[in-house]
């Protein structure tokens, strides 16, 4: 069970509850409780009638659908018979009205501005796909990508979508071995990178890594090169420039029209082992909830500028920077670099520019922006803003109220949004022009998604107590299994309770029914925003020469959420030194990136363990929050004693 340490602040700050604004109620998509409690209701009464109707209006479905729902827990079919296209949905459907409209802003970390229409958009996104179709790309092949935010991202995703290959991004910010173990997983025929892109001053070398990693993906057959920082050396027998690729190429390319349960994207997600779960999405339900929630939760108007800082490589990227402001005809912003550079104010000066009006990041980013201190929002003109929203982590409450006035100025809604790679849409958020906030909870499920909170045995916890947190039933767009793994999805998922999903998070419901996510409950840790497992960094660890042992674990920490503290012994003959540390950060920056690198190593004769040998975990969470890191090996008396000491207690 979770520990309901931030209960107290939580009920302290429960007492806070904003209303949404009059005008922005007025003239919203869901304009009061009535209305939501109404589509709850609805939902409630018959859920599949409820989703049935959802995708009539939110698609263009080529061949109409027949049943809404097969349901044979753990696996669910939705909007059977019925054939669409995600590319279609975003991009044709809306040339007639938005042809000039812009669909991507682009703003690249050097400066460079692009602005991309509905009418452009297509036929880049045309031509690729009939490039990739050139390169033998068929209906269900996977391909690959692996680049920075630029628009060209957003392009090979819906060129796969236009000609029904699965596409599977691989975030930039991660390693060649990283990107190696993915494409095998998925199979990658094809590769789509870049020859590096910006982030903070610095190129990332996506080229360089994927020439690492290519020798050693067996299923890959081409890597398509963008040419963005003008740094990428010469092409291989294997490589195509991007440019050549295209050049030529019709801008017509029909849609594949295809099943409903057609394959859209592998995403790779942790888990509570080493190996990335490869999280598999299908075409329909996941475009149908995509969609909704996205007018929903953000209350897309014509003239909006829509700005999620997510990158491309996580869901949040899939589904609420390219899909769902697609799908709505939005104005999507896409930015290449860090959110600091090469001033603190980058975002805010973005965000002024650039009229940005409805804006949606992770509270780790709050976090560092309110610690940056209000003089540097207020240089900049904000009024352009009117609806803010987060996702990733729990808020706190002083982040949120922060967001609320210094942001928001105290006139935009907020919607704290929970959802998770699995559930490939948002689950729990206000609407803004219905639903009354409070400060660090996700308030409300979504109607037609059933959140429960459960003890381990399956029953409803009380109001106001900490339990498992649970949807009750199928939604569509839920993951469809792990790919290559289906023992592991059955397992992970419905393994706790027949027939429902558990999210991995502790939760909690108050009196009014709102949720308040407590954070994860498995071996799975939120660094910045950023979802790791720590048994990932455990083995990058120990595929280091000098490691023995390694244990993982998560520390509470002020700005990022979690950091990573790990607990290292070393082989026989090998010497502690700082510099074995750096080694060590180094070394699992190389195999999996940047984000996994440990906040703190700690050195330790022996790992404690019970006496059936299982690595004290809940131990080591304890030493890592409750003492800083002296340097000096943590003996083994010291976490003998204690280990001695918990077993005793449970
Ligand atoms: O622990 C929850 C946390 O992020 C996890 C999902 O991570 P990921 O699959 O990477 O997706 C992140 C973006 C959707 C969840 O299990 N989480 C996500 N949103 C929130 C959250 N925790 C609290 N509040 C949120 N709004």
């Amino acid at each position: 069970m979770p520990d309901d340490s931030h209960a107290l602040h939580s009920v302290l700050t429960e007492a806070r509850i904003f209303p949404p604004p009059a005008e922005f109620a007025a003239k919203a998509h869901i304009r009061s409780m009535e209305d939501y409690r109404r589509l709850y209701a609805e939902a409630e009464r018959n859920p599949e009638a409820y989703w049935g109707a959802r995708a009539r209006e939110e698609l263009h479905w080529e061949t109409p659908f027949r049943t809404v729902l097969e349901w044979k827990p753990p696996h669910s079919r939705w909007f059977i018979e019925g054939r669409t296209n995600l590319a279609y949905n975003c991009l044709d459907r809306h040339l007639e009205k938005r042809r000039d409209k812009v669909a991507i802003l682009f703003e690249g970390e050097p400066g460079d501005v692009r602005r991309v229409t509905y009418g452009q958009l297509a036929a880049d996104v045309n031509r690729l796909a009939n490039g990739l179709k050139r390169l033998g790309v068929k209906k269900g092949d996977r391909v690959g990508i692996y680049l920075p935010m630029v628009p060209e991202a957003a392009v090979a995703m819906l060129a796969c979508a236009r000609i029904g290959a699965v596409h599977s991004v691989v975030f930039g910010g991660f390693s060649a071995e990283a990107l190696r173990d993915r494409m095998n997983d998925a199979g990658a025929k094809v590769l789509l990178t870049a020859d590096g892109g910006w982030r903070k001053g610095a190129v990332v070398p996506l080229k360089k890594n994927v020439d690492e990693a290519a020798p050693h993906i067996p299923t890959l057959e081409r890597v398509v090169v963008l040419e963005r920082v003008g740094q990428g050396g010469a092409l291989g027998p294997r490589d195509v420039s991007w440019k050549a690729l295209v050049e030529g190429e019709s801008d017509v390319c029909a849609p594949e029209w295809v099943e409903s349960e057609h394959p859209l994207f592998i995403l790779y997600t942790s888990g509570s082992t080493g190996k990335p779960k490869g999280v598999l999405h299908t075409t329909g339900g996941y475009a149908v909830n995509v969609s909704l929630t996205t007018r929903w939760v953000f209350d897309l108007e014509e003239e909006d500028v829509y700005w999620c800082t997510a990158d491309v490589g996580w869901v949040t990227g899939h589904s609420y920077v390219v899909y769902g402001p697609l799908m709505n005809g939005a104005t999507t912003v896409l930015y290449e670099g860090a959110p600091v550079h090469p001033q603190p104010d980058r975002f805010w000066d973005m965000v002024a520019r650039h009229r940005v009006s409805v804006f949606y990041t992770a509270p780790t980013a709050i976090r560092t922006f309110m610690r940056l201190g209000d003089a540097l929002p207020r240089k900049h003109d904000l009024s352009s803003l009117r609806l803010l929203g987060t996702v990733g982590e729990p808020i706190n409450p002083e982040a949120w109220m922060w967001y609320r006035e210094v942001i928001g100025q105290g006139r935009c809604p907020i919607v704290d949004t929970w959802w998770q790679t699995e559930t490939g849409a948002i689950m729990v958020s206000p609407l803004p022009g219905a639903t009354p906030t409070k400060p660090g909870s996700a308030t409300l499920p979504m109607p037609g998604i059933k959140v429960e909170v459960l003890d381990k045995a399956g029953h409803a916890v009380p109001a106001g107590k900490g339990g498992l947190l649970f949807i009750g039933r199928p939604w569509p767009s839920m993951l469809r299994t792990v790919w290559g793994d289906e023992e592991r999805y059955a397992r992970s998922y419905f393994g706790e309770i027949p027939g429902k999903y558990f999210t991995g998070d502790g939760a909690r419901l108050d009196a009014d029914g709102y949720l308040w996510v407590m954070g994860r409950v498995d071996d799975v840790v939120n660094v910045a925003g950023h979802r790791l497992g720590t048994a990932e960094v455990e083995s990058a660890l120990v595929s280091h020469p000098s490691v023995s042992e390694a244990a993982v674990v998560g520390r509470p920490d002020a700005l990022k959420g979690t950091a990573l503290v790990a607990f290292v012994t070393v082989k026989k003959g090998v010497e502690v030194t700082p510099q074995l540390e750096a080694q060590l950060c180094t070394h699992v920056t190389k195999e999996i990136g940047a984000i996994a690198r440990p906040d703190v190593i700690r050195f330790a004769e022996a790992l404690p363990k019970t006496r059936s040998g299982k690595i004290m975990r809940r131990l080591l969470r304890d030493v890592a929050a409750g003492k800083e890191s002296t340097g000096d090996v943590t003996t083994l008396e010291d976490l003998n004693v204690l280990a001695a000491l918990r077993e005793a207690e449970e």
